[in-house]
């Protein structure tokens, strides 16, 4: 059984689903609201827990309403929240998400996600020196991120960054992570280049492995040199978020079956995700991936 830390961030997502995007200053009545746990951290935790991996997660939460379900959320996954902080007087991380036509639009407020401190990450060294992989987002405090790629690579145990939401980071940490995951305009930030520039130039920019993620277009990667590209699969887009998450879960949880094949089931368990509401609706279990696969191979 695979072995996995996931560092990150923990959410309540309000969820409005609207039949447009409001524009400045409109105001639309909307079709429906639904409060669901999320976060890119506690989602990675989740995704990977469902495809079969032992998941081990360090993050935070508030003391308000919403901390408790969201650790027993984690917990009910099977996921090890001993390293799940909870911080007094302190909002659990929210994010309002607006979806309409299968695409959403996000604001994240981090509550108590700017409180995960390089301690805690540090408090889960036995954790992580018994993990084939860690994986590690940006929703969190970035000497956080840094203490993770540290020690990470300290342990020989490789990291994966998901660069998201992006900024720009230095060299040397990039150097540390053993691939990153960025779709092309997070690739862009993270180097500090324009964003126009071809995605392919940009991967052979940076200065650690890059698997790019494109969406509805699969993702693309590097093996012995040569740029490969892994179609994305065929189905029907309810709710988009979290796709990114599933993604990197899929990649950690498959990893030691080769990069090929990790991304592979990766785009699988990703387009999957699409199709349910919430971030976590969607996210599958490996015979969903597997009959996925099988599908679009015959
Ligand atoms: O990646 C999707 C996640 O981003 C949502 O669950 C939301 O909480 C934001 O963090």
């Amino acid at each position: 059984m695979t072995r996995l830390v996931v560092v990150g961030s923990i959410n309540m997502d309000l969820v409005t689903v609207s039949p447009r995007f409001p524009a400045p200053g409109e105001t639309l009545l909307g079709e429906r609201f639904v409060s669901l746990h999320g976060g890119k951290g506690g989602n990675q935790a989740v995704a990977a827990a469902r495809l079969g991996a032992q998941v081990h997660m360090v993050g935070a939460v508030g003391d308000d309403a919403f901390g408790q379900p969201l650790r027993d959320a984690l917990a009910a996954e099977d996921i090890d929240v001993e390293h799940v902080a909870r911080i007094d007087d302190c909002s659990s991380g929210t994010a309002s998400i607006t979806v309409a036509g299968g695409e959403n639009q996000i604001i994240v407020t981090p509550g108590a996600n700017a409180r995960v401190t390089p301690a805690q990450v540090e408090d889960a060294r036995e954790a992580i020196a018994r993990a084939d992989a860690v994986l590690v987002q940006m929703e969190i405090p970035l000497e956080t991120v840094e203490a993770t790629l540290r020690i990470g690579h300290a342990l020989h145990v490789p990291v994966i960054l998901n660069p998201a939401p992006a900024q720009r980071l230095p060299s040397e940490w990039l150097q540390l992570a053993r691939y990153i995951t960025p779709n092309q305009h997070e690739l862009a930030t993270l180097l500090d280049a324009d964003a126009s520039e071809d995605f392919r130039t940009l991967m052979r920019r940076s200065p650690c492995p890059v698997v790019l993620t494109r969406g509805a277009e699969g993702a693309w990667f590097r093996e012995e040199g040569e740029a490969q590209h892994q179609e994305g699969f065929n189905v029907e887009a309810v709710d988009s978020t979290g796709a990114g998450d599933t993604f990197n879960a899929a990649l950690a949880v498959f990893l030691h079956e080769g990069l090929p094949i990790a991304v592979r089931k990766a785009c699988a368990a990703a387009a999957l995700s699409v199709t349910r509401l919430g971030a976590r609706g969607g996210m599958p279990h490996p015979a969903e991936v597997d009959a996925l696969l099988a599908r679009q191979r015959g």
